[in-house]
């Protein structure tokens, strides 16, 4: 499988159709999309590796963070597979704690850029999956105020 700059990053633009429909987690999901949005712009300009760094901590972190609001929130609206998420985002947050080191430990560019893009990878399929699966559910369930 191709790696690093060979890869494609799959399309990662906020839209309109990915709002569930409860603010808190709709504002963290745009900006996750913005934030993603300047990292690839960044890799694309070839930006060193603290900048790339600086932006990758800023998406893991703020990533945690929403990981943390989100389950409040889908466990408060009663979503059935809120239990199953969070165990999910426990598993997400060892992997990236892993490619943080990874790329915390990478010297050449290539492998530095392909950890930056394994933590994008992750967290842009995981947003789109856990929207597709959420969203009907939270829409005919909002939660109490
Ligand atoms: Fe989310």
């Amino acid at each position: 499988m191709a790696n690093g700059r060979e890869r494609q990053p799959g399309r990662a633009e906020w839209s309109e159709l990915l709002r569930i429909g409860i603010e808190g987690i709709d504002e963290d999901h745009h900006r996750f999309f913005s934030m993603i949005r300047d990292l690839d712009n960044a890799l694309m300009d070839r930006k060193d590796k603290p900048e790339i760094e600086r932006l990758v901590t800023s998406i893991v972190e703020d990533s945690v963070r929403h990981f943390e609001n989100e389950e409040k929130i889908l466990a408060q609206s009663g979503y059935p597979h809120a239990a199953r998420n969070a165990a999910l985002h426990g598993k997400i947050n060892g992997e990236l704690a892993e490619l943080m080191r990874e790329f915390g430990g990478a010297t050449l560019s290539a492998e530095w850029m392909g950890k930056a893009l394994q933590i994008r990878e992750i967290l842009v399929n995981h947003c789109l999956e856990e929207i597709a699966k959420s969203r009907d559910f939270v829409r005919k369930h909002p939660p109490s105020p």
